[in-house]
Formats: structure tokens, sequence, C-alpha cells
């Protein structure tokens, strides 16, 4: 069974379709979707802007990291959810959307970006925690990370405009080929 497939038929799954077709609770889901990102990536970048030494300058970076951290986790954790069950309802058009593709292409990066630095950079910490200014390696993952979770944000907000769906042919073979459509040769 493909992927495409598999969608399909979760797309037609009665409580995909009952969310899909909800009056208050899609809208109640993607609000929590946004709202969370805020709580998030609102303190993810505070995090990053510390590592650049541009704020907090004299808290040490782990006291930062043990404070801020569980937040930052509660924050992602709700985004994922809110944003599972958000594809959850329409699960073909968001898998066939070229921005989800690039948001969760982007989002893989982020995580491997946090990855790095949590088990890389952070094991010379003690050496610079106390540094108003961290050194290359950590500001590096700090541009990083503000930068893809920016972008992230945007494709996020770009789910929504339907310009390159599938249902909307002729689409050029590049788009039809990132977007995963499946177009019926002509007769
Ligand atoms: C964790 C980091 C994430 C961030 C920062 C993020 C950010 C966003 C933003 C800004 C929007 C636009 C909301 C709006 O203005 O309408 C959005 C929409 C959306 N997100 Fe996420 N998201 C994240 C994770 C996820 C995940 C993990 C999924 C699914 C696997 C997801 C699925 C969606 C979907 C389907 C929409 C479109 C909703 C619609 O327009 O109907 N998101 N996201």
């Amino acid at each position: 069974m493909s992927i495409l497939a598999f969608l399909e038929w979760v797309g037609q799954t009665p409580w995909s379709i009952a969310l899909h077709e909800s009056l208050y609770m899609y809208p109640l889901l993607e609000s929590t979707h946004v709202m969370a990102l805020g709580w998030f990536v609102g303190l993810a970048v505070m995090f990053d802007l510390r590592l650049l030494g541009w704020t907090f300058r004299t808290v040490p970076t782990t006291e930062f990291t043990s404070r801020l951290l569980p937040w930052v986790q509660a924050g992602f954790a709700v985004m994922f959810v809110t944003g599972l069950l958000l594809f959850y309802a329409i699960p073909v058009r968001n898998y066939q959307n070229i921005f989800f593709r690039v948001k969760m292409i982007m989002l893989v990066l982020a995580v491997l970006n946090i990855w790095y630095f949590h088990n890389r950079t952070e094991r010379s910490i003690g050496e610079w925690d106390t540094q108003a200014r961290p050194p290359q390696a950590a500001r590096v993952a700090a541009v990083a990370s503000i930068l893809l979770w920016l972008s992230i944000v945007v494709a996020g907000r770009m789910i929504a405009y339907n310009w390159f769906d599938c249902d909307i042919q002729p689409q050029s073979d590049f788009i039809n080929w990132a977007a995963g459509c499946v177009v019926p040769l002509p007769p």
C-alpha cells in the first residue's frame, strides 16, 4: 500500500472526517497550534539569543538552560500533538502540500541541530558556561536554530494557500513531483 493510499484511507475514517468538518474543534486546534508557537518558538529564540551573547549575558548558560528547557519541551510537545491532529484532519491535502513538505524537512533539520548542540557542542560547556559570548559552535547552532524555526513558521502559514495543490492542474512537472501529485495521463 502506498503512503498516498494509506492517507486516503485515514482521511475516510470517521474521526478524521468529524475533525475536518467540525465547526469549533478544528479552529480550536489550529488556535492552540498557533498559541503554542508563540510559547515554544518564543522561548527557543530567547535561548538562542543567550547563546549569541545578545541577552542575559550575566546568566550562566546552564542556569538558563535548566530553567527554560522544561517550558520549551512542553511547548514543543503541544506543537507536535496539535500539528499531528491538524494533519490527521486533512491528511491527503497536507501530504500533497509543498509547504507542508518543506516544513517537515526543516523540522527534521531543526531537531538535528538541537541534537548536535546538546550531544556535541554542549560537552565543553564547563569551559564557557559563564562567558557572556559563547564560542562560535554555540553561536552557529543559535543562528541555524533561529533561521530554521522562522522558516518553519512561514512554511506552516503558507500551508493554507493552495497555489500548488494537486487538484489545480496543470502544474509544472517539478511541482507535481515535489508535491507528490498523481496526474492522470491524457486519453
Ligand atoms: C514543532 C514545530 C512547529 C511549528 C513552529 C509549526 C508552525 C505552524 C504555523 C505557524 C502554522 C500556521 C498556522 C496558521 O496561521 O494558520 C502551522 C500550520 C500547520 N501545521 Fe504546524 N508547526 C509545527 C509542527 C507541526 C507538526 C509536527 C505538524 C504535523 C505533523 C504540523 C502540521 C500543521 C498543519 C497541518 C498546519 C496547517 C493548518 C491549516 O492551515 O489548516 N505542524 N504550523
